[in-house]
This record gives structure tokens, sequence and C-alpha cells, in this order.
């Protein structure tokens, strides 16, 4: 459905060399998917996701919706925003405070070239303003909705003219959390039922993985990984990934070798040889970093019985009591693991207490950073 390939969009900076805002970015998104953009402020979400409206003129790259190029720095084709027939919603929406709601979502209809009759008009601001809900207030002055509502008309006005593709810059960050986590659910339903091809910018992790069927996590510039959000969430194959998506503990280590009947790698570290996980390429002697959730680094009162699992011991040192869940931060030697733990445990700060992690859990990340591989 929409394919982006090797996008690079710059921006001139008044002294010295052009900001590179997106650099070789692609991906590929199927017919009726939601796709995330996701990663910190300045990254190139927004950069990428205009260049993919017709915003911004990339300086290289090619991007096709349904095979049609839209832009292609070789075949110089740039496709005007306008002519690409995406529906855009971002997170300064704009609703036209005089107007009813009605007015407002039929307003991109009425300015169109080729000219409908009323009752089309009609008719097809009717049916998105059921998706959205807001039939029942189609008479209603725009200013006269809850930011919600106001949020919800403004994707209404992006869907009124049956877009091929959705694009989303952050359209739930000027809504309050309450309101956020319900227009979450809306957004994904609307999306569902109207099968629509999304593509959604945010810097927030929990919405990401909320809504998601792909996530493609950017930093400066750059795509670094892409996938499903439990792929992500389990498997970073970098520590900023890892860091981003979640709150996650890093153990330093080394790996020693290969398992030679589970065939997962064995890793050294200040905790205790681990069992790890890997999807990367490792080899005897390279330093590597494994990252382990605090929701998988499981405590247990008694010494457990070993069955393949990590085992270490360590005493409780802080203890923070989050109502349907505790924060451990156990002392392994010097090493501070951080673990989430069901409420009900209640193991007293300076006791004892065993550590399983399911190597599973356990994901082993080559280290890359020059600093420490020449450390
Ligand atoms: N109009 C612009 N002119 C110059 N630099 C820009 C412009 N828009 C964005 N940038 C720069 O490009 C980089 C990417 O920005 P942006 O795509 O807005 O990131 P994000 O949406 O991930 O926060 C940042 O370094 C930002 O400062
Ligand atoms: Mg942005």
């Amino acid at each position: 459905m929409l394919t982006v390939k090797g996008l690079n969009t710059e921006y001139p900076s008044l002294k010295g060399p052009p900001v590179k805002a997106a650099q070789d970015v692609a991906f590929e998104v199927p017919a009726g998917k939601f796709f995330t953009l996701l990663g910190p402020s300045g990254c190139g979400k927004t950069t990428t996701l205009r260049s993919i409206a017709g915003l911004e003129r990339p300086v290289g790259g090619e991007i096709s919706v349904n095979g049609r190029l839209v832009y292609s720095a070789e075949k110089k084709i740039f496709i005007p925003p306008n002519q690409r027939n995406f529906g855009m919603v971002f997170q300064s929406y704009a609703i036209w405070p005089h107007m009813t709601v009605f007015a407002n979502a039929a307003f991109p209809l009425e300015v169109r070239k080729t000219k409908l009759s009323k009752k089309e008009i009609r008719d097809k601001v009717m049916r998105v303003l059921s998706a959205v809900a807001l039939d029942q207030y189609a008479e209603r002055e725009a200013t006269r909705l809850s930011g919600g509502q106001q949020q919800r008309l403004a994707l209404a006005r992006a869907l009124v003219m049956e877009p091929e593709l959705l694009l989303l810059d952050e359209p739930l960050s000027n809504l309050d959390a309450k309101l956020r986590d319900r227009m979450r659910f809306e957004l994904k339903r609307i999306q569902r039922e109207l099968g629509l091809t999304t593509i959604y910018v945010t810097h927030d992790q929990g919405e990401a993985l909320a809504l998601s069927h792909e996530i493609a996590v950017m930093n400066e510039g750059r795509i670094v990984q892409v996938g499903a959000p439990r792929d992500i969430y389990d498997h970073p194959r970098t520590k900023f990934v890892a860091d981003f998506i979640g709150t996650t503990n890093f153990i330093d280590g080394v790996a020693l070798g290969q398992d030679s009947t589970s065939g997962r790698w064995n890793v050294r570290t200040p905790v205790g040889d681990l069992l790890v996980h890997t999807d990367q390429t490792l080899a005897a002697n390279m330093r590597v970093t494994v990252s382990i959730r605090p929701e998988d680094v499981e405590l247990l009162e008694e010494p457990a019985a070993a069955n393949g699992y990590n085992l270490v011991s360590g005493l409780v040192d802080q203890k923070v009591f989050l109502g349907d869940m505790v924060d451990f931060q156990v002392k392994v030697d010097d090493y501070i693991l951080l673990s989430r733990a069901h409420p009900s445990l209640r193991t007293p700060i300076g006791d004892r207490i065993y550590i399983r992690m399911n190597p599973e859990k356990c994901v082993a990340i080559p280290d890359t950073s020059p600093a420490r591989a020449a450390a």
C-alpha cells in the first residue's frame, strides 16, 4: 500500500551544513494497517510524515501509494499535497469556531473542485460524523464541544474526503490523560471499522504499543528497529530501543559461549552467569548488555529448584508500593535489580530474596559503542 524507500529530507540551516532530519528512511505499510513512527522529540517523525504528505520536499528517495509514485528523486516526480488524497490530523488541529459541527466536517467537500449535490454532501458528512460518534451533535456550534469531541471532529474532517491514507501527527497529545486513554480506543475502533491505512506519529511508547500493528522506532533521523509491538518490547536490538520502550534493567556482561543443549548463549555478568536470548550474532568474549524488564525479574521468598532458569539471590534494598504492584530494588552484590512484583509479596527491606529470570526474557544486545569496545 504505502512504500517509502531511501527517504532523505533536509532543512537548510543558517550556518553550517543542512539538518539531515530524515535519513535513509524505508518502510512498507500493507493496506488497512496501523503503522507508527515512534521516537523522542526531534528524531524526525514529523519530517517523515510531512514528506509523505508532500508538505516537505525530500532530497532523495521514493514514496509510492498503491503503486502510484507520489515522489521520486530519480524520476523527478513530486505530486503536490492536494493531489495525493491523504487525510491529515495534527497535534494543533484547528476547528472553525463560528461553524457548526456539520459545517466543519463538510468544509473540505464544499471547497472541492468537483462539486457534489447537497444530498451527497449530507450523506458523506453524516456517515463520518457517526463513525466518530458525533452525529447527534451535527447542529451544535463546534466550540461547544469538549476537547475529545473536537479532536474527533478534526478526524471526521480528515476522513470526509475518503483518503487513501490517513496521516496522524501526535493527535492526542493536547488531551488530558483520561481523555487520551479513551480516544486511543476510539481511534483504534474507527481505524479498524473503516479499514484505514494509517501512519501515526507519537513520542509516547504506551500509545504506540496500544494502537499499532507495527512500530518503527526512530532515533536521530533514522529508523533503528521495525516490528510488531510485542516483538519490539520483548526483543529490542539496541540499548536505545530497550530503554525507550518501557523500563528495563541493563546488566553489562561478556559472552562466554553457547550452551550445547539449549543453544542459548551464556553471559558472565556481575550478578552471575546468565543464559540469554539473542536474535543477533554473538562471539565468545564479545561485550554485551543484557536487558531484562522489571516484570520478568521474578522474586521468590524461598530458593527455587534449578530448572534451567537463571537463579540469583540478593537483599531487598528499597520498595515502592504502587497499589496494583510493588517495585522492589534488590541488591545483588553491588548491582541493583529492579523488579515489579505482585503486592502480595511482603518481604521486608534488608531480607534475603531469591530471583528467577527466564532466559527467553534476558535479551543480549551486542555492545557496538566504540567507547566501551575500546575500554
Ligand atoms: N522547518 C524546519 N527548519 C529547520 N529545521 C527543522 C525544521 N523542522 C524540523 N527541523 C529539525 O529537524 C529535526 C527533526 O524534527 P522533527 O521531524 O520535527 O522531529 P519530531 O517530529 O520527531 O520531533 C530536528 O532537529 C528539528 O530541529
Ligand atoms: Mg513532531
